[in-house]
């Protein structure tokens, strides 16, 4: 047995009948576009959330995190799933969405979850965990939903249940990653395709800065790119061109929806202008796309802040360095740098002293590598 097993058997008394792994994903570039209707080129990472379950005889929904192991088991009923503002909502509102979905959930269960994601981050936490519990109850339930149901299905949990007006990108890129990969999704109409990252080593870097998507933050800036499209009469913001933008955008009398606008727009196109110049083996292409993506982030979007910035200024400045941005929603969380692998060592020392320097903290740094997405059990 290995090691989630059997502390599965210590908490639960017997040993799991499933255990399957989610991972995390660090986006390329494609931010704030997918719940505009546009493409996002996210990757699944090497870090992420294992689930152990077993089914039970009763009703009864037992979660155990080893992440929030000071809280103790969270108790919910099969016949009674309210969220309880705690962490076990994220899967106790994936069992929830199953059953909105039609696929009931019969009997009562126990989970064990662990993992390596950093929490508040920006590297899907949540939709790791989301999708390592759909992958369970898949698994325990033999329930025949394939890898985009399955994203659907947590996507739908985090809107309805936790209350986060997320896209269909990171609970997409947790079920559907490929190892080596990066998955540019067309999230409008969830057409998808895998593009090849080629040599070039990710460098994710954590600022440290906690951001709370469930803050009204995230939710404000939906709003705002839906002004901006009654506005401009369009059905998705990213069904426009930059052109089209331009020649219709004083129809969006208020400035700052008039520059959420502009963010989502010229970002569509750089996701995909970069998926176009990562087949062509373009890194010089890819990495100017990303620093440009970090500042219309920063300017046009404001969902960057202080340490994000500096981080992505000291990176682009850096030799070997590509390009680099912030990844994810935004206010906190991390950068993500392409970075040629001989320069990795100096870059990550250079990064960290200075980040140290200005800040008085050392930043987290993981070179991550581009992996397949959800499955059952993983060593
Ligand atoms: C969060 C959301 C995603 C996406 C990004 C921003 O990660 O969960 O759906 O909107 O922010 O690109």
């Amino acid at each position: 047995m290995n090691q989630i097993e059997l502390n599965f058997e210590k908490q639960f008394d017997a040993p799991p009948q499933a255990v399957c792994f989610a991972p995390g994903r660090v986006n390329l570039i494609g931010e704030h576009t997918d719940y505009n209707g546009g493409h996002v080129f996210p990757c699944a990472i090497n870090m992420g959330i294992r689930c152990a379950a077993s089914k039970r005889d009763d009703s009864k929904l037992r979660f155990f995190s080893k992440n929030f192991k000071n809280s103790g088991i969270a108790e919910y009923s099969l016949g009674d799933l309210s969220p309880k503002g705690c962490w076990a909502d994220y899967p106790a509102g994936v069992i929830r969405a199953f059953n909105s979905f039609g696929y009931p959930i019969k009997s009562g269960a126990d989970f064990y979850f662990c993992g390596d994601l950093p929490d508040g981050a920006g590297l899907s936490s949540s939709a790791a965990l989301e999708v390592a519990s759909a992958a369970a109850l898949k698994e325990l339930f033999n329930i025949p939903v394939t890898g985009q149901e399955s994203a659907l299905i947590c996507q739908f949990a985090e809107n309805r249940f936790i209350g986060v007006n997320c896209g269909i990108m990171d609970q997409f890129a947790s079920a559907m990653g490929k190892r080596g990969h990066a998955l540019l999704l067309d999230a409008g109409t969830l057409e998808f395709e895998y593009a090849p990252l080629g040599g070039a080593q990710l460098v994710i870097i954590n600022s440290g800065v906690k951001h709370s998507l469930a803050s009204s933050a995230y939710n404000d800036r939906r709003r705002e790119c839906e002004t901006a499209q009654t506005a401009l009469g369009t059905s998705f913001l990213c069904s426009l061109t930059p052109d089209e933008f331009e020649e219709r955008k004083r129809l969006i009398t208020d400035r700052v929806c008039r520059r959420r606008a502009k963010h989502v727009i010229y970002e569509n196109q750089r996701a995909l202008d970069a998926a176009t110049a990562l087949k062509k083996g373009d890194l010089d292409l890819f990495g100017k796309l990303m620093n440009e993506s970090h500042a219309s982030l920063r300017d046009d979007f404001e969902v960057s802040c202080r340490e994000l910035d500096f981080l992505a200024d000291f990176a682009q400045k850096s030799d070997g360095v590509y390009g680099s941005r912030m990844t994810g929603g935004g206010f906190g969380g991390c950068t993500v740098s392409l970075v040629e692998k001989s320069a990795v060592r100096d870059f990550t020392c250079a990064i960290q002293a200075s980040f140290n320097a200005e800040f008085g903290r050392k930043p987290e740094v993981y070179p991550v590598t581009a992996e397949n997405g959800a499955a059952v059990k993983k060593d």
